[in-house]
């Protein structure tokens, strides 16, 4: 495998020195479309709140920055990208706001029906199979309970095409796709957004 492949499929799951690199650049590089995807929540107090496929923790700690009363739990199958949360996180974690645990969202060891809030950026692309992924998610969920998916790729996009051939096992999803895919799972109202100049999409979704 070529490095250029070895690198970018570090997206997928960082791992080794390579993996280290990828996740150094992981929370400015994602910072302005987690922003915007963020800015798209509805006004909400949540007292518990999820990120899912966490990176290096940027938007956990934007979660904790925009709902200071809530807990936030950031989850992430790479061991690194646990590492790199946890340092990011470090004082919020040490007051007890925040967890950061390692976890596949495929087969999430959390309880049923207790947080308010789950989000997913740039993470979706790597899933094993939205409806189990996003069943797990409808499960975790209180009634009411909302989940973002905040992706850069539009699924039509040239650039995500291209990382879509190289990265093996990625899939950038049109926001219909992921529309049917979360009403089919058992999300009640799915709306979504298109940035104006971007390909940028987020789309929301509640329990
Ligand atoms: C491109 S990075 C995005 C990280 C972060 N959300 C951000 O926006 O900067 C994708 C992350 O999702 C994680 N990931 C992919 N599939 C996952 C799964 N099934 N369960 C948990 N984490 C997953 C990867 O390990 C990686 O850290």
């Amino acid at each position: 495998m070529g490095l250029f492949k070895r690198f970018v499929s570090q997206t997928r799951k960082p791992e080794g020195f390579l993996g280290k690199v990828m996740l150094s650049g992981m929370n400015s590089g994602h910072a302005a479309m987690a922003d915007w995807g963020i800015s798209h929540l509805p006004p909400m107090t949540p007292e518990k709140a999820v990120d899912l496929g966490c990176g290096g923790g940027r938007n956990a700690g934007e979660l904790l920055k925009k709902y200071p009363k809530a807990h936030v739990t950031a989850i992430d199958y790479s061991e690194l990208s646990v590492e790199k949360a946890k340092v990011f996180n470090q004082a919020a974690i040490a007051e007890g706001k925040c967890e950061v645990r390692q976890g596949n969202v495929s087969n999430l060891h959390l309880p049923d029906c207790s947080f308010d809030l789950a989000t997913a950026f740039e993470t979706v692309y790597f899933w094993p199979g939205l409806d189990r992924c996003f069943g797990q998610i409808v499960r975790i969920l209180k009634p009411g309970g909302i989940f973002m998916i905040c992706n850069e790729s539009d699924g039509e996009d040239d650039t995500g095409k291209k990382y879509e051939g190289i990265i093996d096992g990625m899939k950038c999803y049109t926001a219909e796709q992921l529309e049917t895919a979360l009403k089919s799972s058992g999300f009640s109202e799915v709306t979504g957004d298109h940035h104006p100049s971007k390909p940028w999409i987020t789309i929301i979704a509640r329990k």
